[in-house]
């Protein structure tokens, strides 16, 4: 719940803290007087003067997403993330009694958030997300995460030095943003799809593949704010997917907008009832650079 969280929340236009506007949680109000509503469905828009430049993903990528996920294909990359997270709180003798804030970027309907809460005992979480179908999964896919839509392009309605560790899973990275709300010693953990990702659905179903390089580039562009920590730890596992599960998967992806939804449901109604599908991913954890420590007073 917002509840939960309020005390790392900031306002989106000038920083100044945000507390409850009223009693029953209604509105979320900043030192500086800006009001922002609460949704009935319980999440808050956090946006600064401008206004939400994207719209991110839409209703029926948020349900195939949904049902993807809870098929329990991803487990290994759900783990992988959860543990990365514990990996970092542990060695920055982060305790349950400090109650460690995960905020997850881009964070869809909140599967993965979750599953690093219930692995991370006393933790709390803040889900961002640019679309509204996800806000109103984020706001109820665990009791200690609270949803916020916000543009991860944007300043972060999160303040500076408050969170012990960022989250990023398939979605946008802000690593400015990032060195700026992570404790000192927090940490950003990215998890990235490596080439040869669900490989074998590329060529049937007229899907390009990751680009080659993702990590190295995720890496270079967080220079000056962010360095890695350790050696990026590739995660590779094979699936079962049945066609519906595969219908899912593209669903939830950008290519679901590029190939015609007739052309791709025959397609899918070609392949073998059951196919054998690898995913292939790099999580890596980047601490602030110590160049950056300092930038925000700290
Ligand atoms: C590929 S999905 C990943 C969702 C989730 N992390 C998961 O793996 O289940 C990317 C998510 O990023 C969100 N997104 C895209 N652009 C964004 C932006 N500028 N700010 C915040 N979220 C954004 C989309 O709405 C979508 O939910």
């Amino acid at each position: 719940m917002l509840s939960d969280v309020i005390d790392l929340l900031a306002d989106p236009v000038d920083g100044t803290p945000l507390r409850a506007g009223d009693e029953s949680w209604r509105t979320i109000v900043s030192g500086s007087g800006h009001s922002y509503d609460v949704a009935r469905r319980g999440y808050v828009t956090l946006v600064g003067g401008a206004g939400l430049r994207y719209t991110g993903d839409d209703a029926d990528m948020i349900t195939a997403r949904e049902a993807f996920l809870a098929g329990g294909h991803f487990a290994p990359f759900v783990e992988a993330v959860s543990d990365a997270v514990a990996d970092v709180l542990d060695d920055n003798h982060v305790s349950e009694n400090d109650r460690p804030s995960v905020v997850e970027i881009g964070a869809g309907t909140g599967y993965y958030l979750a599953h690093t809460l219930d692995a991370v005992p006393g933790s709390r979480g803040i889900g961002i997300d640019v679309s509204v179908p996800a806000a109103k999964r984020l706001a109820h896919c665990h009791p200690r995460v609270g949803a916020v839509i916000a543009d991860a392009w944007a300043r972060l309605p999160l303040r500076d030095d408050s969170i012990d560790a960022v989250t990023v899973i398939f979605a946008p990275r802000n690593a400015a943003e990032f060195a700026r709300v992570l404790t000192p010693e927090g940490q950003v953990v990215v998890l990235t799809p490596d080439v040869g990702h669900l490989g074998e659905l590329r060529a049937p179903l007229g899907i390009i593949d990751v680009e080659e390089g993702k990590v190295e580039r995720m890496i270079t562009q967080a220079s000056g704010y962010l360095v890695p920590v350790g050696e990026p730890e590739h995660v590779e596992f094979v699936m079962h997917l049945d066609q519906a599960s595969i219908a899912a998967q593209i669903g939830m992806s950008p290519s679901a907008r590029h190939i015609h939804p007739k052309v791709l449901a025959e397609r899918i109604a070609d392949l073998p009832p059951v196919m054998e599908v690898t995913a292939r991913a790099t999580v890596t954890r980047l601490a602030r650079d110590p160049r950056t420590l300092g930038f925000n007073g700290s």
